[in-house]
């Protein structure tokens, strides 16, 4: 393995902020040292100054992707923290009213889908078919190949069996090949879409129902702030907030949004 200097950290740390919001300084260098180290092969350095460089001039910006799809962390499942899927459909869509209208909902560091198509199974499972067709469920995330993995629909056996019940299996999904593919009906509310969150956000329309669950945990305090920002301006008024189980929005956006605390299940926030 090639092994990061504290002078190169620092240029790294730097071009990762600008490209992703993530801060990585010199006590996790070795997330640089045993993510990046594909790039020294494919790009021919044998340094971090070296691929610095090739990176920072690599005018088609494919290199700049690799990095984001290799330092990001995709890490995700269905019906991840069960207790606010469950609240969910006890509290929240009875709360946005979804058997009466049709949501509009952003999943916004949805990796690969998991958490997109687990919102869209939890509200179809809500609301049976009314309105659901109708609902539309945006899904973003900076990486390419995420979002790649994400619009297929196709997962693996291991990430079936990561929150998936058998009852949920054979309602929502159907075999391919060796693989499970996610159902049409649940497939076509959900649309994904490239997106870097530390840049501006603007939609024409406002959403009713946002998450945003463990991505601004990589994010400085600063990015934080601006974030939770932004997206208070893209929810309704009395629409929903959901972050991260270890996520609060303590001292970051509080005149914003109220939390709701419904233990033991979890805490969600409504934008005022
Ligand atoms: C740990 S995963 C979380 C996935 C899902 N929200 C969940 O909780 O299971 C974090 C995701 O955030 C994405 N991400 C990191 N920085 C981002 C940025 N600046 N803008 C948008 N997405 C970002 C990563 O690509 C990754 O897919």
């Amino acid at each position: 393995m090639i092994s990061i200097q504290t002078n190169e950290t620092a240029i790294w740390s730097e071009l990762v902020h600008q490209l992703c919001g993530i801060k990585i300084d010199h006590s996790r260098a070795y997330l640089y040292e045993t993510r990046l180290f594909q790039l020294f092969r494919e790009t021919g350095t044998s340094s971090f100054e070296e691929l610095y460089s090739k990176v920072k001039h690599n005018k088609c910006g494919t290199l700049q992707k690799k990095v984001v799809d290799l330092i990001t962390t995709g890490e995700t499942s269905f019906f991840r923290d069960l207790g606010i899927f469950e609240l969910l459909k006890s509290r929240i869509l009875p709360e946005l009213k979804a058997t009466s209208r049709p949501l509009k909902i952003w999943s916004t560091a949805c990796s690969t889908g998991q958490e997109a198509y687990s919102i869209a199974i939890a509200l179809c499972e809500y609301c049976g078919s009314r309105f659901f067709s109708k609902t539309k469920i945006l899904a973003t995330d900076i990486s390419e190949s995420a979002i790649f993995r994400a619009s297929k629909g196709i997962y693996n056996q291991f990430e079936i069996n990561r929150g998936l019940s058998s009852e949920r299996l054979s309602s929502w999904f159907l075999p391919h090949c060796d693989y499970w593919k996610v159902r049409d009906k649940i497939r076509q509310i959900v649309s994904f879409r490239k997106m870097n969150l530390t840049g501006a956000i603007s939609f024409n329309k406002k959403f009713d129902l946002v998450f945003c669950r463990n991505v601004a945990i990589y994010f400085s305090e600063e990015d934080k702030k601006n974030l939770f920002q932004k997206i208070a301006k893209v929810i309704s008024p009395g629409g929903i907030l959901v972050l991260g189980s270890t996520e609060s929005l303590l001292g970051l956006s509080a005149d914003s949004f109220e939390p709701v605390r419904a233990y033991p299940k979890g805490i969600y926030y409504r934008r005022l």
